[in-house]
């Protein structure tokens, strides 16, 4: 599929990005900060790596929302992805409640099987939900559990899926393309869950967006809801009614930016 993307970066913008991410993973802490008193120059040089790892995850981000998930899966090595997500697990360790709490729950009953699609360096809906079959994918696989595989191209059966779940994992600019893969891979009747940060719909709306997946991508929308009073997450539920239309629209979600420190 072919789609054209105000996200993508010029090969310009991305070389810049990837020297940049070349330079961070080199750069050590400077002498400066060594040759002050210890106790004071530790504290510093922590900083001082904590602030680059930082920095890395926020380019690292920044690459993922602003290329291809193919460019995306030959992007991370097992050493970036686990500092990627070791930052990422920090700031989410802040959040007071944690949007892949709310994809499945308890009351779900029976066997499932569930794809859990961008499931980051640990296989938590597996882990959590031990009486259903979920498959955990991500581009890297950092845990026994967890299958390497970019999400638009899923190895698993067409609809062999109870479940689908994308939480905060749209992140590539062709996401016309995962959601499609999702539809291919889920049964009929079947559930797709998404969670997302909500400030991500633009310029597409969440109802916009709702109302592609029904004309386009073959789900009916089930439920729509703001995750907290703060409305920081986006919850939606669709249900596959049909399989996608032979001409998919492009998808454009934002990217989400975390703030320099
Ligand atoms: C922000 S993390 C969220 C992780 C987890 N779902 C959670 O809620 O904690 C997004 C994850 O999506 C993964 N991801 C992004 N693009 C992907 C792609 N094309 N294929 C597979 N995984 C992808 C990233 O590697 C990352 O681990």
């Amino acid at each position: 599929m072919k789609t054209k993307n105000k996200n993508t970066f010029s090969a310009k913008e991305s070389k810049r990005l990837k020297r940049l991410l070349a330079r961070n993973a080199t750069e050590k802490p400077t002498k400066a900060v060594k040759s002050r008193p210890q106790d004071r120059s530790q504290a510093l040089a922590a900083r001082s790596r904590a602030r680059l790892s930082y920095s890395r995850f926020r380019a690292q981000n920044e690459f993922l929302y602003s290329h291809s998930s193919s460019e995306a899966n030959d992007f991370f090595s097992e050493d970036s992805f686990r500092e990627y997500h070791a930052v990422y697990e920090k700031i989410a360790d802040k959040w007071p409640q944690k949007p892949i709490n709310h994809t499945l729950t308890s009351e779900t009953s029976g066997r499932l099987v569930v794809a859990d699609i961008g499931c980051g360096s640990r296989a938590q809906l597996r882990d959590a939900f031990p009486s259903h079959f979920v498959h955990s994918f991500d581009l890297v696989a950092d845990s026994p559990h967890v299958t390497a595989a970019d999400m638009c191209s899923l190895p698993l059966d067409a609809d062999s899926c109870d479940v689908a779940v994308f939480c905060l994992s749209l992140m590539a600019t062709n996401l016309a393309h995962a959601l499609s893969e999702a539809n291919r891979v889920l049964k009929a009747g079947a559930r797709l869950i998404i969670v997302e940060v909500a400030s991500r719909f633009q310029p597409i709306t969440e109802q916009q967006f709702a109302r592609q997946m029904t004309q386009h991508f073959g789900f009916k929308l089930r439920e729509q809801r703001h995750l907290s009073s703060d409305n920081f997450f986006v919850f939606f539920e669709f249900q596959k009614t049909a399989k996608c239309s032979q001409s998919l629209p492009q998808i454009t979600l934002k990217s989400c930016a975390f703030k320099k420190r």
